[in-house]
Parts: C-alpha cells; structure tokens; sequence
C-alpha cells in the first residue's frame, strides 16, 4: 500500500497534463450524501421518482421539493482537504482539468478554475422550454419557478437518468482524457456511464490512472494503481 501511494505521488508530482474525475465520495467529507453507499440518496428514495425527465413531467412539484431539500442540505457545507489539495495542484500544473460528476460546486467554492461540470450545477436552474440557463442560490426556490423570457418552466441545470451529457461537456472530457499523462479517479462508485468508463479510456489512452475510493469499485483492477482510504486524507498526501 505504501509503495502504491509512493507510486501515484510520482507520477502525478512528473506529469504535466493532469486530469482528475471526482463523484460523490469526494464530498462526502463536507457533509454531502453520496448516492449508493451506506446512507446513500438513492437507499432511500427511488431515483426513478425524482431524477428522470419522466418524474419532472409527471410531478414538478414533486421533484423540485426534492432538490430544495438537496439544496438546504448542501447549502452550509464547505470544501474539505481533497477539494483544497486539487485545487493546489492545478496551480503546480501547466495543465489541468478537473471532471467532476458532483453538482455541489465545493470545487470552484475551493479554488478550483478549470472545472467540467458533466452533471450540472444544482446552483443553477434551466428553462425547461427555451434552454435559457442562470443562476439562481435561493432556498428554497418559490414553486412554481417560471422563466422570464418565455414563462416556461424552470428545472434544475442538472443531468437526470436518461439524459445525454451536453455535447459541449463531453467533447471537452473526451478531448482532456485523450491528452493527459496522469489522471486520478475519486470517490466515485463508477456506475454511472459514461462517467464510469472514463478513467478506462484515459488508460488506453496511454495515461497512467490511479483510483481513489473508501471501497474497490467495478474498474479498480483495471486501472493502474487504486488506493483505499479517505479521499480527505489521501489527496492531500498525493498531491504534494
Ligand atoms: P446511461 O448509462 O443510460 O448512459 C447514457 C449513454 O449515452 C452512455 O453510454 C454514454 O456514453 C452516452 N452518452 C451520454 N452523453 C453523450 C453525448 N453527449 N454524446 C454521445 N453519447 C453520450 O446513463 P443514465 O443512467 O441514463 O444517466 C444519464 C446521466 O444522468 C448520467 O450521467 C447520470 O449520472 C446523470 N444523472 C444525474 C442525476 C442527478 O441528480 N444530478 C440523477 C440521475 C442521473
Ligand atoms: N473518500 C473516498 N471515497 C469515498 C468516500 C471518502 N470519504 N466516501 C465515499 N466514497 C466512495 C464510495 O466508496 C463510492 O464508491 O465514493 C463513491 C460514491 O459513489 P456514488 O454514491 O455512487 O456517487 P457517484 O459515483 O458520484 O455517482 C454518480 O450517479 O445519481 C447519479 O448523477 C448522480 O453524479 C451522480 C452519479
Ligand atoms: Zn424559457
């Protein structure tokens, strides 16, 4: 175990393109629920009820209950050690993109600039008729929530089960995983595609990748090295 993180801390202390995937676990140190681990979101309500476009057109209110309730709940919360040593490392690296899948926004709340939001941000709401997008940090957001320009009505800026990423998110993932030397996976259960491939193809890519998890996940023996702990506690160890 000493020799792996030894390892990582090498590679990632020689590369100069850096790309970095982080899900829920990364977070989980601020406060945040993650969604499948013990405790997780989706133990106790059904993904299907809240988080497709089929429950946002059958029960808006319904669903936008639930993301004020996420909101109250992620809105005191605060960036941890992982979030502060990634956004350290950006500033060491020629370059850097951070992929993230969590819509908390604790990465640019920690420093972090160059940022890919492949699940949106929670602290932003879309048309759900003309697209228009701004950001909106109330708690709770008045029901029902319409948009200025076409009344429409608004939705969370946020990838729901069924969804594509937008187009202009994932050309800019896909062109980072292809470029960087090294790239590190954290706190991520890798499930959710095509977030979950994403370290996979960084490696044959020809990147040396390194996961990060409390637990193995499905891609663990796959990638090159993969870490077991605290992303609180072993970021920070990798990145100075
Ligand atoms: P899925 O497993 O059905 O994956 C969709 C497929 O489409 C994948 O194979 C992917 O490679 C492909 N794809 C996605 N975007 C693409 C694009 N722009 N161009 C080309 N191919 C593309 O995924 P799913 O379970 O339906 O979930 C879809 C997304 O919604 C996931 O990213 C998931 O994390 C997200 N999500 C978010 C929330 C939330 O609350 N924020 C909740 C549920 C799901
Ligand atoms: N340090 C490191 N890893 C941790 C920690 C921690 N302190 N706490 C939890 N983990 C790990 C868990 O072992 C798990 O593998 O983080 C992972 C969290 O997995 P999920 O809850 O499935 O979250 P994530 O992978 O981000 O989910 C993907 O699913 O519902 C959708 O859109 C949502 O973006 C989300 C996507
Ligand atoms: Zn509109």
């Amino acid at each position: 175990a000493a020799e792996n993180l030894l390892r990582v801390k090498e590679k990632v202390r020689d590369a100069s393109r850096v790309v970095v995937l982080t899900g829920a676990g990364v977070s989980a140190e601020s406060g945040v629920p993650t969604f499948r681990g013990a405790g997780g979101l989706w133990r106790q309500y059904k993904a299907t009820d809240l988080a497709t476009p089929e429950a946002f057109a059958r029960d808006p209110r319904l669903v936008w209950e639930f993301y004020n309730y996420r909101r109250e709940v992620l809105a005191p919360l605060e960036p941890n050690a992982a979030h502060r040593a990634l956004a350290d490392l950006e500033r060491a690296k020629e370059s850097f993109v951070l992929l993230t899948q969590n819509i908390d926004g604790l990465h640019q709340a920690a420093g972090s600039r160059n940022v890919v939001e492949l699940h949106g941000n929670i602290w932003r709401v879309r048309c759900s008729r003309c697209g228009n997008r701004k950001e909106d940090r109330r708690v709770p957001i008045p029901y029902p929530p319409v948009c200025e320009s076409c009344s429409g009505m608004l939705r969370p800026d946020v990838v729901w089960f069924g969804e594509s990423l937008d187009p202009d998110v994932f050309r800019l993932a896909y062109q980072a995983l292809e470029r960087c030397d090294v790239m590190l996976v954290i706190g991520t259960s890798g499930v959710v595609q095509p977030a979950a491939s994403m370290g996979l193809y960084a490696k044959e890519n020809g990147a040396f990748v390194a996961e990060i998890n409390l637990e193995p996940t499905p891609y663990s023996r796959a990638l090159s090295v993969s870490l077991q702990g605290k992303a609180g506690d072993l970021v920070p160890q990798v990145v100075v």
